[in-house]
């Protein structure tokens, strides 16, 4: 059995149908329900659906092979896991992002307000910036409308949500992408089966 993670949502939606669609299918996966955990035996695949910030960990302690994941998620957690592929899909960036209007005020730190701290104080560090960092789990675009901070990193994808709360990007941090991670562990052991994985993924791609 290949044990793979991927992410609920959107994301995992996608990576889903292509994986369907190589070999990887599991018609348990397409009904409508709740279920977290599909197998289809015949085709040696088992899928775990987990928030997008928790593939990395299934895959980093073993209990799935392989998974997909965001890169931003693994600059932020830097897991013990093998990337083994860029998926070239789920693309978008991490960026600094402030009011329309913003003025930086370079004399005193920068307040930060972020879902990324790792990424962030990486970030700042490599500009000698120094910066007070508020870790928020979401609607991280409400800080600095409520000057909270003086600005936000953040993923921006198309742009909408900074647009429609008046704040744009202020500097550019990376691109990010999808990314097929695996087990080191299960890379060793259940080599032939990743590697055919792979081989399909690259041919669909
Ligand atoms: C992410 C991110 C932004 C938004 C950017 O949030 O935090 O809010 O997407 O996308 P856009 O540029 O296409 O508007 P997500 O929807 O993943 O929810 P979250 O707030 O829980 O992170």
């Amino acid at each position: 059995m290949l044990n793979i993670a991927l992410p609920k949502g959107r994301l995992g939606d996608k990576v889903y149908k292509i994986l369907a669609s190589i070999g990887y299918d599991c018609a348990a996966m397409e009904e409508d329900n709740r279920k977290l955990l599909f197998e289809n035996e015949a085709r040696g695949v088992r899928y775990f659906l987990v928030k997008p910030s928790d593939v990395h960990v299934y895959v980093e302690q073993g209990a799935a092979d392989v998974g997909v994941v965001g890169k931003d998620i693994l600059l932020e957690y830097e897991p013990d896991i093998y990337e083994l592929m860029d998926l070239g899909f789920g693309k978008c960036r991490l960026a600094v992002a402030a009011k329309n209007d913003y003025y930086e005020d370079t004399d005193r730190p920068l307040r930060v307000a972020t879902k990324f701290v790792n990424v962030t104080k990486k970030y700042y560090a490599s500009k000698n910036r120094e910066i007070e960092v508020v870790r928020l789990n979401g609607s991280i675009e409400l800080a600095p409308i409520l000057g909270l901070t003086d600005v936000i990193v953040d993923i921006v994808e198309t742009g909408t949500t900074l647009k429609e709360n008046d704040l744009s990007v202020y500097e550019d941090i990376v691109p990010v992408s999808a990314r097929l991670i695996a087990n080191k562990a299960s890379y060793k052991f259940k080599r032939d089966a990743v590697d055919d994985l792979i081989g399909r993924l690259k041919e669909k791609l």
